[in-house]
């Protein structure tokens, strides 16, 4: 990068503590609007800047990159998951990627266990009934759930999100099993008394709650396939904060539908912001509008990490956070 001071473009708007220390560290251009930016305005940012802030609502194409400047060197994303960004096209024209891994992590796994409570324990569904006035006075065999205690979690994906989901889960009384493309290491697995499957068919058959936690990449999309859903027992829980296109969310809610499956906690979806119709009418399902890393602290972090980033490549440095060398 030529300059220490490089053209940083910012496509949505930033924590203002980050925001600000952006000003003072870079020449930046912030989104104060917040309104996503449309693509042509993507392809003259990356025109002319060196370095691009993205977050997960950009599609950071190959048409789109096709269009960087000799100065474009950098996409340092605000978020972990990289999914929107055609990383090979990056890599062929030499562009460095960054991420912010490790500081939504906790905040992730406490979604992931919010959702599996409020699926399980039917919070949404009660809340709704409630605020409408449609409760009548208790009952015994009133909005009766499933207990958690004693239950098999399948985690599917056990990297730094999957491990601290494990250690909350524990603290509930559920049993960890989990699927993951490597086995972890021997001691992680003791800690979090997990056990492992090799085959995800053979664990998605055994668990009573599935919760997702790989990353979105072409090997996992759709990897909750119509055919593996099938898999599940009827009462099993299926929760998601990764990213919608891993699971068929068009299979998943005409199973939820048939009660083919008891609930589900989503935090992601295919289309985002859109929801499949079918989705919104189901009393059975737990909807948040993509908000796993959404706390003050851990979007600071974010801001932070993403700083550091383009610090230390301005500098000429290696990012702590590659993703790609660039
Ligand atoms: C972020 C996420 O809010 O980091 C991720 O991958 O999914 C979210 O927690 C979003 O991606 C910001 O770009």
């Amino acid at each position: 990068m030529p300059s220490k001071r490089p053209l940083v473009v910012v496509t949505r708007k930033l924590p203002e503590a980050t925001e600000a220390r952006m000003m003072e560290l870079f020449d930046t251009r912030l989104n104060a609007e917040d309104v996503p930016m449309k693509r042509d305005a993507l392809a003259a940012a990356v025109a002319e800047a060196d370095v691009l802030v993205p977050t997960v609502t950009d599609q950071i194409d190959a048409p789109l990159l096709a269009a960087a400047g000799p100065r474009f060197k950098l996409i340092a994303n605000f978020g972990v998951g990289v999914d929107h960004i055609d990383l090979a096209a990056a890599q062929a024209r030499g562009i460095a990627v960054t991420n912010t891994p490790g500081v939504l992590t906790e905040d992730t796994a406490d979604m992931a266990m919010a959702l599996i409570l409020a699926a399980a324990r039917r919070l949404s569904e009660g809340d709704r009934l409630t605020r409408d006035g449609k409760w009548k006075g208790w009952s015994p065999t009133f909005m009766l759930g499933q207990r958690l205690g004693g239950k098999r979690l399948g985690i599917v994906g056990m990297g730094r999100i999957g491990q601290a989901l494990a250690r909350r889960a524990l603290g509930f009384g559920l049993l960890v099993h989990y699927h993951n493309r490597r086995r972890v290491a021997e001691d992680l697995e003791r800690e979090l008394e997990a056990t492992y499957w090799q085959s995800l068919d053979q664990m998605l058959a055994r668990v009573d709650i599935v919760s997702v936690n790989c990353p979105h990449t072409p090997a996992t999309f759709h990897l909750l396939s119509a055919r593996r859903l099938k898999l599940l027992q009827p009462h099993t829980i299926v929760v998601n904060t990764s990213r919608g296109g891993i699971i068929d969310e068009a299979a998943l809610a005409q199973m939820l539908m048939k009660h083919e499956i008891a609930a589900a906690g989503l935090d992601v979806f295919e289309h985002e912001p859109a929801l499949s119709p079918r989705l919104r009418r189901l009393d059975n399902v737990v909807l948040t509008p993509h908000m796993g890393s959404a706390t003050r602290e851990g979007r600071l972090d974010m801001g932070e990490k993403v700083i550091i980033n383009i610090r230390t490549f301005a500098d000429g440095h290696r990012p702590p956070d590659r993703v790609l060398g660039g």
